[in-house]
């Protein structure tokens, strides 16, 4: 649609930045099956793996690109002649956790190269991976998060302060290129991702992840505290179609939250892994390690995910038993025991 920001995905090129990921890979597969000319999936394989992208690479219409967020050459590079770029190369809590400036530098830094290429090679169209880190951690969280609940930070990890600190400026980022020079995009700001390529690398998913190992062992699984923690979680397949229905939308200049069907507990969660996993002894209940960086909130919560379908259409499909059938199912068969 020219003169609109909606950008369509058939016959049009897309560069997704940070591509070698657990959404990356998801969403690849979205773009290509749904038409798109050409994927490239830019990326420095400092988390990413070739694991994650094997089911993709023999694809005609995929290209690979090595390349640094630091680094604004390799980004000019990587997003000429590109319809639509999704960025989302980043650390998350537990790296931000091992390597505060690392992830400040890509967080931040990274996104702000990426929008300077994308001005310079005329984009149309950014989408962002903002997070639910945006109303951040702690006892201030409680109840429905709708886009303008405020960041609370008092009680959070340092880790999980910085990493959604750096989500909203990434997220700021935005609205000042918009402001600008009329970038258009979307912030999507996921709640936690998990299915098929799902790695060791987000603190709440390792719920799930860690509950199935300790399953599969014959180990009672873990529940931290009495289990009421509310998680909110999204099935990765359900994301890779926001990020494509916010390319193909009208919308522009607007952050909204994409999250699953419903929120659950830790209990339920752990619950519901060692049912689908076939079974296993009754959870251990367990307080926290020192060191270990949890992310706690204040009482049960809500993501609501009704400003997405005004906004884009999107609203969430698969829910938990079905993604996490989905996720072992995945990791049960031989490409998950290679990643
Ligand atoms: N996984 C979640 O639960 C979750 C929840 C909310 C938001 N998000 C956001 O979604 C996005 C994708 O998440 P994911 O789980 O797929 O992440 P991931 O860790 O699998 O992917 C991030 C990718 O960025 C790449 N990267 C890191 N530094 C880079 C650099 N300097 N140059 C180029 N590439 C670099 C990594 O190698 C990796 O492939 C991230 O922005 C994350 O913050 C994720």
């Amino acid at each position: 649609m020219p003169g609109t920001p909606a950008v369509p995905i058939r016959g049009n090129r897309f560069c997704i930045v940070g591509g070698a990921s657990l959404v990356g890979s998801a969403t690849a597969g979205e773009l290509l099956d749904h038409g798109a000319a050409e994927v490239v999936l830019f990326d420095n394989f400092a988390f990413g793996s070739d694991a994650a992208i094997a089911h993709l690479k023999d694809h005609p219409r995929l290209r690979l690109i090595r390349g640094d967020v630091m680094r604004i050459a390799d980004l000019l590079r990587a997003t000429e002649g590109m319809a639509g770029v999704l960025q989302l190369a980043a650390y998350m809590t537990l790296s931000m956790d091992r390597d505060p400036w690392g992830g400040l530098d890509v967080n931040i830094r990274g996104v702000q190269n990426a929008l300077e290429a994308c001005r310079a090679n005329k984009v149309g169209k950014v989408v962002f991976a903002s997070s639910n880190a945006t109303y951040g951690y702690g006892p201030g969280v409680a109840g429905e998060l709708v886009e303008d609940t405020p960041f609370h930070s008092a009680g959070a990890p340092p880790a999980a302060i910085l990493y959604g600190a750096s989500k909203i400026i990434g997220e700021q980022l935005c609205r000042d290129a918009f402001r600008k020079w009329g970038q258009d995009y979307v912030v999507l700001r996921y709640s936690t991702v998990y299915g098929e390529r799902q790695h060791y690398r987000a603190a709440n998913a390792l719920y799930i992840i860690e509950t199935l190992e300790k399953v599969r062992r014959g180990e009672p699984p873990e529940v931290f505290g009495d289990g009421s923690e509310t998680k909110h979680f999204v099935y990765v397949g359900d994301l890779a179609r926001a990020n494509r229905m916010a390319f193909e939308s009208a919308a522009t200049d607007v952050a909204v939250n994409t999250s699953g069907p419903a929120p659950t507990t830790t209990l339920e969660l752990v619950q519901l892994v060692t049912e689908l996993a076939g079974g296993g002894l009754a959870p251990r209940f367990v307080g926290n390690e020192p060191g270990k960086v949890r992310l706690t909130s204040g009482g049960a919560f809500r993501i609501a995910h009704e400003a997405a379908f005004q906004a884009i259409g999107w609203k969430p499909e698969v829910d938990m038993r079905e993604g996490l059938r989905r996720l072992i199912a995945w990791r049960d068969s031989n490409e998950g025991k290679a990643a």
